[in-house]
């Protein structure tokens, strides 16, 4: 890694989701990777604690923000790339799958008919491979679907944002059973990336320590290939997804999940105000294809 490469991770409690700022000391450019905007489930609130976390650092180390990426959009909190975009500027991207999940959650949530799911929401849609630039430093976008058909990886100097494609090695991996997942998609894409050098540092979207320890994001390939509980090297795909469908069918939904992906499909943006001036979030009823925990 350059000396003038600089990763500040930012973990939120509350929805054990690790922010990260990207920035290249030589030019003082930077990215944000998958913020938080808080959300209070019970009052219908949303807060800028998180993101004002990020801002009062990015405002300390005098970074100017080129890029506000999201890995994909998250089922369990909400992105704060708006309110970030509108207090210190950057592009807003993800990558180009995501027209495939907003068609997917337009019909689940009945969306308004001006939404439209060509991801024009977004500043920037990346594809397969494509390098882009924060300061001197060039980041490579690796689509990396499973968890959702839209999960990108950052891949830059040595290091690699993977999303919720892996967790840290005692972790093991992400769901892969929300609309438009697949075990099997996602443990093509985990090898992708286990096939990265082995000394590449990987940094995580969410940590969920066991007990025994407090929360970690970052880890490396080598680490994963030796010790990840679920894809390690020798577990083969058969094996994989026969743990990872066995696994999700226990898993409740996460309490999030509904206000979270009307927001990030629309780039952290909230859904336009009605007459009154207020913004509402829609809680579709029996209609989410997930497992019902009361079954
Ligand atoms: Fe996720």
């Amino acid at each position: 890694m350059s000396p003038s490469t600089c990763v500040q991770a930012f973990f939120d409690t509350g929805t054990s989701t690790v922010s990260y700022v990207l920035s290249d000391r030589a030019t003082r450019r930077a990215a944000v990777i998958d913020s938080v905007l808080d959300y209070d489930f019970k009052s219908g609130h949303t807060h800028t604690g998180s993101a004002d976390r990020i801002l009062a650092y990015l405002g300390e180390q005098g970074l100017t923000v080129d890029w506000i990426l999201e890995t994909h959009a998250h089922a369990d909190h909400l992105s704060a790339a708006r309110y970030l975009k509108e207090r210190v500027g950057g592009r807003i991207a993800i990558g180009e799958h995501i027209r495939q999940v907003q068609q997917i959650f337009k019909t689940i949530y009945n969306l308004e008919r001006e939404f439209l799911p060509d991801g024009s929401q977004f500043d920037h849609l990346f594809t397969e491979g494509e390098v882009f630039r924060v300061g001197q430093l060039e980041v490579q976008a690796m689509l990396v679907p499973g968890h959702t058909p839209a999960d990108m990886a950052y891949r830059v100097d040595g290091m690699v944002f993977v999303g919720d494609t892996l967790f840290m090695p005692d972790v093991g991996t992400a769901r892969a059973d929300f609309p438009g997942g697949s075990a099997h998609i996602l443990y093509r894409s985990i090898r992708r990336l286990l096939a990265l050098p082995p000394e590449t540092v990987m940094y995580v979207c969410h940590d969920y320590p066991p007990k025994t320890r407090t929360a970690q994001w970052q880890t490396s390939v080598a680490e994963q290939r030796i010790g990840n509980i679920h894809v390690h090297d020798g577990i083969d795909e058969a094996t994989f997804v026969a743990m990872r469908t066995a696994r999700d069918a226990t898993l409740d939904v996460p309490t999030l999940i509904l206000p979270s992906i009307q927001v990030n499909v629309r780039a952290g943006q909230l859904p336009p105000p009605e007459a009154n001036g207020v913004r509402y979030l829609k809680i579709p009823l029996n209609a989410l294809p997930v497992r019902d925990p009361a079954v």
